[in-house]
């Protein structure tokens, strides 16, 4: 079984991906295949709201990153989206690729990522996390996902600049360590 974690953060070695990377650490220590999914260097353009991948199977959108991310959403068991935190919202390169593959998913009466489990970690300096974890979980639950539940929600306290290291976030950690732990045992009992 294989769970991607996708990091939303543009930054290089940043906050996200050390969060995001901690869950898949875990999951791989549970026998789970895992791989992580960098935005970072990739161009994902914004849903066109055409509604062409009704009829068509897939985006218009050809000729960015967005098929080959997807793609691997698709063969995914399960997926972690992480996010910093900007303004109280996830990032809009992560929104860009969330709204194109929830249409896309849903064209032709199927519904590609039924079943499948995850949800999101956010990380922010101090404030605004549960906005945009509340705004991913969102995602989550309208296609059709399962979505472990935690001791806390999966937020990571660490700044930019070196407000804070994320390794610091002891709580942070274990919170993730726990989340990653029940994502394991969903996936074992609905997919294994
Ligand atoms: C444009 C922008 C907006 C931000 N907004 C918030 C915010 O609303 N709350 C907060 O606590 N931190 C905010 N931050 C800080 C980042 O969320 C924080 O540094 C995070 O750890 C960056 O994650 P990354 O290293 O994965 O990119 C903001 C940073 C930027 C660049």
């Amino acid at each position: 079984m294989k769970v991607i974690g996708i990091v939303g953060s543009l930054r290089a070695g940043g906050n996200t991906e050390f969060f995001v990377r901690r869950a898949l650490d875990r999951l791989g220590e549970e026998g789970f295949e895992t791989e992580l999914v960098h935005l970072r260097g990739k161009s994902i353009l914004p849903c066109l709201g055409c509604m062409e991948c009704r009829d068509r199977g897939g985006c218009v959108q050809t000729k960015d990153d967005f098929e080959p991310v997807f793609r691997k959403m698709v063969e995914a068991d399960g997926i972690i989206a992480g996010s910093p935190v900007y303004f109280g919202s996830a990032v809009p390169q992560l929104m860009a690729l969330l709204d194109r593959a929830g249409y896309v998913s849903r064209q032709g009466g199927r519904r590609l990522f039924s079943g499948k489990v995850g949800a999101p970690i956010t990380v922010a300096r101090r404030a605004g996390h549960n906005f945009a974890f509340a705004q991913l979980l969102l995602w989550y639950f309208v296609n059709d996902m399962v979505i472990p539940g935690s001791a806390y929600w999966n937020v990571g306290l660490a700044g930019a600049s070196g407000a804070r290291d994320a390794a610091e976030d002891e709580e942070g950690l274990k919170n993730i360590d726990h989340f990653a732990a029940n994502m394991a045992r969903v996936l074992r009992k609905l997919r294994g």
